[in-house]
């Protein structure tokens, strides 16, 4: 029997890769390089499935000119990158990765809360460029993280995380808001309490993002959400570029109408918008909350993980658009 094609779309492990390669036939990406658009659609001729990453982009023209692609498996939790309406109406399946990476992402949150609210990469360049003279009485003094309010924007698992290590590990008061809210035993779990967008910004001394991106929350901080937020207050966002207005928030920085910014992502990354770039109080970083190698194999294994169920069982494990009818193991699989 034919076995399925499958395009491996970025460098991954080579352990998953030769997993992969004793249920596929797989054309993989050692140099990974990132295909768009054509590249993509060309390396994708012919495949039946594809192990994707946030990188590329699975939508309607490129359905159209892949029509023997099933199922697409990003290997990230978040997945703005596909076009679920157009998958779902071209009958691709969508999956991605939840769960195995939700406490090394609130671990990574957390870290870059620390990082703004206590300055260390501003105070750490200042000390590599030879500037430190002498110890100072408010030198790089931030604000406090222990006992402090953290407003968390998005409560889904690694929402809830975070406010697990904000309430439990730091004492702090957890404020949260999210599309719905949380049931009482989910909330009494993390310690949070429900609070609308404006109280959420207008008490937390350090905001935090957690919310998936969509045409609703594009640019849900801006101007006007920025300006309700207290001068000393702190923005971190683990989310999704587009989420954070970032040309809003380098004015706010600038004129420090809030103290500080942590950004692990960025609209049109891997660009980022040159005026957060000059600026020393915000901590950047690139797009790497999840990033341990145990947590990267984890996300790696569980999106082949998905391509083998699908295609050997008829079903993936976590998929993320309208499941068309079971796929029928072993069906169409020939070029
Ligand atoms: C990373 O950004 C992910 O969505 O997993």
């Amino acid at each position: 029997m034919t076995r399925p094609k499958i395009l491996v779309t970025r460098a991954i492990f080579p352990e998953t890769v030769e997993r992969l390669a004793r249920h596929f036939e797989v054309e993989f990406n050692p140099d990974d390089t990132v295909w768009a658009g054509e590249a993509l659609a060309r390396h994708l001729q012919g495949k039946q499935g594809a192990l994707t990453t946030g990188t590329e982009r699975i939508d309607a023209a490129l359905l159209s000119a892949c029509p023997q692609l099933k199922i697409c498996a990003n290997m990230a939790v978040g997945y703005n990158n596909f076009d679920v309406a157009a998958m779902a109406a071209c009958g691709v399946v969508g999956t991605n990765t939840p769960d195995v990476l939700t406490e090394t992402t609130a671990d990574f949150g957390f870290a870059l809360l620390m990082a703004a609210a206590r300055r260390l990469t501003e105070s750490e360049h200042f000390l590599r460029r030879g500037q430190w003279q002498k110890w100072g009485c408010q030198l790089f003094a931030g604000a406090e993280v222990h006992g402090s309010t953290l407003g968390i924007i998005g409560m889904g698992r690694i929402g809830q995380a975070i406010a697990r290590r904000g309430a439990r590990g730091f004492g702090m008061t957890v404020l949260y808001h999210n599309r719905s809210r949380l049931d009482a035993a989910a909330e009494a779990a993390c310690s949070a309490r429900y609070a609308n967008k404006e109280e959420l910004l207008r008490s937390a001394d350090h905001v935090l993002l957690a919310l998936p991106y969509s045409a609703a929350s594009h640019h849900a901080i801006g101007a006007a959400e920025l300006a309700q937020m207290k001068p000393t207050a702190t923005l971190t966002n683990i989310a999704r570029g587009g989420i954070v207005d970032d040309a809003a928030l380098a004015r706010a920085l600038r004129e420090r109408r809030i103290a500080a910014a942590a950004l692990d992502v960025f609209e049109g990354e891997p660009a980022v918008h040159p005026d957060l770039l000059a600026l020393s109080n915000v901590v950047l970083t690139p797009h790497i909350a999840s990033a341990t190698i145990t947590t990267r194999r984890a996300m790696a294994e569980l999106a082949a993980d998905n391509l083998i169920a699908f295609f050997e069982q008829g079903r993936a494990i976590t998929p993320v658009t309208a499941v068309p009818a079971p796929h029928t193991p072993n069906d169409k699989e020939t070029s």
